[in-house]
């Protein structure tokens, strides 16, 4: 019998990388681990679930531009169009894309990017119900995905790249600035980026967004230690610590930490790494950086792109923008 992709244990060469990022992240100080590793297959259910909260805005507030305005966005960009999604989680999103862009081409090629093989199988489950798109899958990092689909780019086509649900927040300014010229590199004249970013907005929205009272945000984030616990073979014990989001006013982002409840000693064999963590110390595991709607034009325009179009959400605060490769 084969398990689903998503149960079937991750390739050696994906554990060796996890180990070693987690031994050197987790010794910095602050201690620190990467938010790509919070997406296996049990966090990526648990960030479906997310979506779903009433606290977290993002998803809907995004949906509802797509539904909207998605028409207009897909006429900025000419020719026969090949999407390619950067982090595609649900796939959901570049459905309603595909479903702009019907009624001008057939076939629509598509490569979904995903670090999360159960991330890619919803997404290629989700479009396999479209007819008229053909899907790749790529089970890569952004940057890995973004070279594979820029050299498997169909002949005479133009390349409309997604970047969305504010995934770009989770780097640092000086990354996501590299980020989107490196998309830039990847791109020809014709073709563009369609990036969605989360605005700047009351803490109060933007804590509950990240620490909802169902205690869904903070399952998604000890996942994380229950990962390193089955793939590195580590002891966390998941009660001795609790999950805490922070708004950072200074840096406009908001982090989430998993904070030690006591004073404890963890042993990562995998990793080669024992840890002594003291009450109340904690480790970092996400940042979501939040836009001024200006501030992203400028973003893209930085990176060698001319911005041709942005679309807010008012109510939940959220734009989408998007940018030509000249
Ligand atoms: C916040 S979710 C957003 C999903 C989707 N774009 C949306 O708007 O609902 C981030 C997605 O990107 C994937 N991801 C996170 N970091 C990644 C990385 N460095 N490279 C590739 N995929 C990554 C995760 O597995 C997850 O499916």
């Amino acid at each position: 019998m084969t398990l689903p992709s998503r149960l079937a244990a991750p390739p050696e060469e994906a554990v060796r990388a996890f180990a070693e990022d987690v031994r050197r992240d987790l010794r910095l100080s602050p201690r620190q681990l990467q938010s790509k590793y919070l997406y296996d297959a049990l966090g990526s259910a648990l960030f479906e679930a997310i979506c779903l909260l009433p606290w977290y805005r993002i998803t809907r507030a995004e949906g509802r531009l797509l539904t909207r305005w998605g028409r207009e966005m897909v006429a900025g960009v000419r020719g026969p169009v090949a999407l390619v999604e950067l982090g595609c989680g649900s796939g959901e999103k570049v459905s309603l894309i595909a479903g702009q862009l019907r009624e001008r081409q057939r076939p629509i090629p598509i490569h979904l990017i995903d670090i999360s093989p159960a991330a890619l199988e919803l997404s290629e489950k989700n479009l396999g119900k479209i007819e008229h798109v053909s899907v790749v899958g790529h089970r890569a990092t952004y940057e890995e995905g973004l070279r594979r689909a820029a050299r498997e780019r169909p002949e005479g086509s133009t390349l409309l790249v997604l970047f969305l649900g504010s995934n770009v927040g989770n780097f640092d300014p000086p990354y996501s600035q590299m980020f989107l010229e490196e998309i830039r590199a990847a791109l020809r004249p014709g073709d563009a980026l369609l990036l969605g970013a989360d605005l700047v907005k009351p803490e109060a929205e933007l804590l509950l967004a990240y620490d909802d009272p169902l205690g869904v945000t903070a399952a998604f984030n000890k996942n994380l230690l229950q990962r390193i616990n089955t793939e590195l073979f580590a002891d966390f014990d998941l009660s001795a610590f609790d999950h805490r989001a922070v708004w950072n006013a200074r840096e406009r982002r908001v982090e989430m930490h998993l904070v030690s409840r006591r004073r404890q000693d963890v042993t990562i064999a995998r990793a080669d790494l024992a840890l002594s963590l003291e009450a109340g110390e904690s480790i970092w595991t996400e940042s979501s950086y939040k836009y001024e709607s200006a501030e992203i034009l400028r973003l893209g325009a930085g990176a060698g792109f001319r911005p041709a179009g942005q679309w807010i959400e008012p109510d939940a605060r959220f734009a989408l923008t998007l940018f030509a490769a000249p």
